[in-house]
């Protein structure tokens, strides 16, 4: 059953692209992992979302940030590693060498990096679009339980410490409402410390048994130093021209600087992405899959186990009194993995390991954790109870634990006993109870 939904959602995204982009299905755009644009993802129809003697009442969401800019090392790579490949690989194609056309070459010679390293990961332009669409597409599914008048008894809005996050939230509120109303929003205060929204950052014991273990990165090493990944980066060297091989720390550059060019700019290609042919993107894609499956999904239990702090707050808002209420929460891809994992969702038959590539995974970054992807979960009042509905990037899902997608509250409720009532944060994350665990 699980791998039915799981391919309807994959035909539905690929027929999508298709339509809005004309990407062949097996264009290497498809397989940008973390940094696949969110026009590439969206749900365009945003038709009222009904069901029979139910009304919506509720919504609480959590969304990644919009398109950013990347890191300030990427910055500082861009300005010199991809200036100087640039360099040779026209040079190289003068002498006859390597595979790209004319037209490729052309782009490749135009491109230039001109970003300041002050703006490292701000929210981009398309970032700001993506989050004032994505608020509209929302409200029109959902009238009831997203009012267009603010209100700041019913309205809550939150985000992380985090320029990406702070202007992600502020372009959906003015998504959202009217100018004026927009400006009065009140959003919660920021805290370096997030136990909801970046639980695991301060997370001790997370951070010594997951993120500081080696071991949560063997199998990605394992894959990079791979045949097949020597074989990638001997062709996508072949098809520059160039002389050496390039390393891994190179065309991993080369691949991440292919993913945000198309994410930012919608109407050109980044000329890094003609490096890679779907193969090579593939394995690009996979290796930090792989990461990602370690190191913020099934890889650890402890990992999703905190994911209760988020979703704990959503059964609390759901069972409160006061209707309706509209939470909107802005975080990054470690917070939305995590989640997605804690409610058993895109899970592999087996771990990810580096020794075989898994194409048929479920678990692909570029499928399920663009930028700006989102988690819904939307309170639905019936003639017989209340219900929850699930929608990841704007699709309704069937909850794995659900025998439909309109899911009783009491079912949720009963399933995620432990994520309400055994979750404590210091219980989870502190290291005196290392040795115990
Ligand atoms: C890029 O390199 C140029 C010249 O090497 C330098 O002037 C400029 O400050 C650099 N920019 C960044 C963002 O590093
Ligand atoms: C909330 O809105 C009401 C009116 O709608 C206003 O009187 C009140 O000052 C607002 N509260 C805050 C904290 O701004
Ligand atoms: C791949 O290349 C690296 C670096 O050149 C090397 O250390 C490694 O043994 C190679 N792996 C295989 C399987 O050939
Ligand atoms: C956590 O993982 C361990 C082994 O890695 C397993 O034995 C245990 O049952 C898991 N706990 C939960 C709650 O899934």
């Amino acid at each position: 059953m699980k791998c039915i939904l799981i391919s309807i959602i994959y035909f539905v995204i690929i027929k999508d692209i298709s339509y809005v982009l004309s990407i062949k299905q097996n264009d290497v755009l498809n397989h940008l992992g973390t940094r696949t644009p969110y026009r590439f993802r969206h749900n365009k129809d945003d038709s009222k979302i009904k069901y029979p003697h139910c009304k919506d009442t509720k919504i609480w969401m959590i969304v990644r940030h919009g398109t950013r800019l990347p890191s300030a090392k990427d910055i500082q790579g861009m300005n010199t590693t991809l200036k100087d490949i640039k360099l040779e690989t026209l040079l190289q194609h003068k002498h006859g060498k390597g595979q790209l056309t004319q037209g490729q070459l052309k782009d490749l010679e135009e491109w230039t990096s001109t970003l300041d390293i002050e703006r490292e990961k701000y929210l981009t332009l398309e970032g700001r679009d993506e989050m004032i669409l994505l608020a509209e597409r929302t409200q029109n599914r959902f009238p009831n339980a997203i009012k267009n008048k603010y209100n700041n008894k019913t309205f809550l809005f939150r985000y992380t410490a985090t320029e990406r996050a702070q202007q992600s939230a502020r372009y959906f509120t003015n998504g959202l409402f009217e100018k004026k109303d927009a400006q009065d929003v009140i959003f919660l205060p920021a805290t370096k410390v997030d136990p909801v929204l970046r639980f695991y950052k301060h997370c001790d014991r997370w951070q010594k048994q997951v993120k500081k273990n080696p071991d949560t990165y063997k199998e990605q090493i394992l894959f990079g130093n791979s045949y097949e990944m020597n074989k990638t980066l001997e062709s996508i060297s072949k098809r520059l021209g160039l002389k050496r091989v390039l390393s891994l720390g190179e065309v991993n550059l080369m691949y991440k600087i292919c993913g945000y060019e198309t994410s930012w700019n919608k109407h050109q290609i980044s000329p890094w992405c003609y490096a890679f042919d779907v193969e090579s993107a593939m394995r690009l894609e996979y290796y930090h899959d792989l990461k990602h499956y370690w190191m913020d999904g099934y890889g650890h239990n402890l990992t999703y186990r905190q994911a209760c702090l988020a979703l704990k707050t959503m059964f609390k808002i759901f069972s409160d009194k006061p209707d309706p209420f509209a939470v909107f929460m802005f975080a990054h891809s470690g917070t939305l993995l995590k989640l997605l994992t804690h409610l058993q969702l895109y899970k592999p038959d087996s771990p990810l390991t580096g020794d075989a590539m898994d194409d048929t995974r479920p678990w692909k970054a570029s499928l399920i954790d663009c930028f700006a992807t989102n988690l819904a979960f939307v309170l639905f009042k019936c003639k017989d109870g209340d219900y929850v509905l699930t929608l990841h990037q704007e699709r309704v899902i069937k909850l794995p634990m659900c025998e439909k997608e309109l899911c009783p509250l009491t079912k949720l409720l009963e399933y995620f006993h432990d994520s309400i009532h055994n979750c404590d944060y210091t219980d989870m994350c502190s290291l005196d109870n290392d040795a115990s665990k």
